[in-house]
């Protein structure tokens, strides 16, 4: 991927199948299908990769992912749920190369997976209105998201009369485009069912610990292209990489006065972002990729996100992430 900055590249004994935006997946020697994936401390908005870590970001996404797979979702959904985790924590030791065992760093970082037939959409499912989703509702009559009449009168931070499934495609580089849902429909058969349960499931939990999941994107994938169902959880869920959190009381709060809370996720970056422009450039012009990397994130701004996604963390699993890591991952 063009748009990775050099002194991030992989650093592993494995081969790279692929650099995404913050992980990067290796084959696994003797075992055609699993993958390495590693969650690095990378920090991307408007589908660029900025030119600043922020530390331990990796780790808290990792055990966001793991909480979600392994604790959370199977207890709301058990046999209707499947996911790609194959092994977490101290136990990828039993399928890495033997002068890579023992490594805390990865036991923190790095997950096995299913090696599936990625879906090429990006299942973004919204139980609340705002971002690109009030764009388009206050913008339609009557009005519409990605082919959802909605009742008039909602407001931005309105919950909806029911969550919906807004996809997206999955752009190699570049932005996504909104897609029809019928047209999503017809692609990927059950996939909406699917992605909807999982939402719904996360955000009755988040709820009960005082979180609200404005919307969430996901990705699915398949053992073969040929399975017509069967769509597995893959990649991150529920992190805040790839959801809007809120927090209840605000929102509760705000209800009356007809208003949005303050975003509890990545916003403190992309309106840093936009406020420099980079909403602006193209990832696909190496000349916008260079400038962006240019860009240097304040400090102030790593610093809140970094307290963000910790505490986030903390109020939705009930531990710090060190002692998540010790009870879960450290052998
Ligand atoms: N179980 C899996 N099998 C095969 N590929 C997977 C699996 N889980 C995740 N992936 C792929 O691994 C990559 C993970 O990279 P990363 O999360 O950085 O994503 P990205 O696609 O670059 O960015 P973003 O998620 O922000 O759109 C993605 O390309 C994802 O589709
Ligand atoms: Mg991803």
């Amino acid at each position: 991927m063009a748009n990775i900055p050099a002194r991030l590249k992989a650093f592993l004994p494995l081969k790279l199948l692929n650099q995404g935006k913050v992980r990067d997946t290796y084959e696994l020697p003797g075992y055609p299908n699993l993958i390495l994936v590693v969650a690095s401390d990378r920090l991307s908005i408007f589908d660029f990769v900025l030119n600043t870590l922020v530390p331990a970001k990796g780790e808290v996404l990792n055990a966001f992912n793991i909480f979600w797979k392994t604790q959370c979702l199977p207890r709301f959904l058990g046999d209707t749920f499947s996911h790609d985790l194959f092994a977490h924590g101290a136990a990828i030791d039993k399928f890495l190369p033997a002068e890579m065992c023992g490594n805390e760093e990865l036991h923190k970082r790095a997950v096995i997976v299913q090696k599936l037939h990625m879906d090429s959409i990006e299942h973004i499912v919204r139980g609340y209105l705002t971002g690109s989703g009030w764009d388009a509702y206050r913008t339609t009559t009557p009005p519409t998201i990605c082919g959802h009449v909605l009742p008039e009168g909602l407001y931005d931070g309105s919950e909806l009369p029911y969550p919906i499934y807004t996809p997206t495609t999955k752009a190699a580089v570049g932005h996504d485009e909104h897609m029809d849902v019928t047209v999503a429909r017809r692609q990927f058969p059950g996939a909406e069912g699917c992605v909807t349960r999982i939402y719904s499931a996360g955000q009755e939990y988040a709820r009960s610990r005082g979180i609200i999941v404005a919307d969430t994107k996901m990705e699915t994938g398949r053992r073969s292209p040929q399975h017509v169902n069967g769509f597995i959880l893959a990649d991150e869920v529920l992190t805040p990489d790839s959801s809007r959190f809120w927090d209840l009381e605000e929102w509760e709060r705000l209800r009356a006065e007809r208003k949005s809370p303050t975003p509890w996720d990545k916003q403190v970056v992309r309106n840093w972002g936009k406020a420099a422009g980079i909403h602006r450039c193209r990832p696909q012009i190496e000349e916008d990729v260079e400038w962006v990397h240019k860009q240097v994130v304040p400090e102030s701004v790593v610093a809140e996100t970094s307290a963000t996604y910790f505490a986030i963390f903390k109020r939705l699993t009930g531990l710090t992430l060190p002692e998540f890591q010790n009870r879960f991952l450290l052998a």
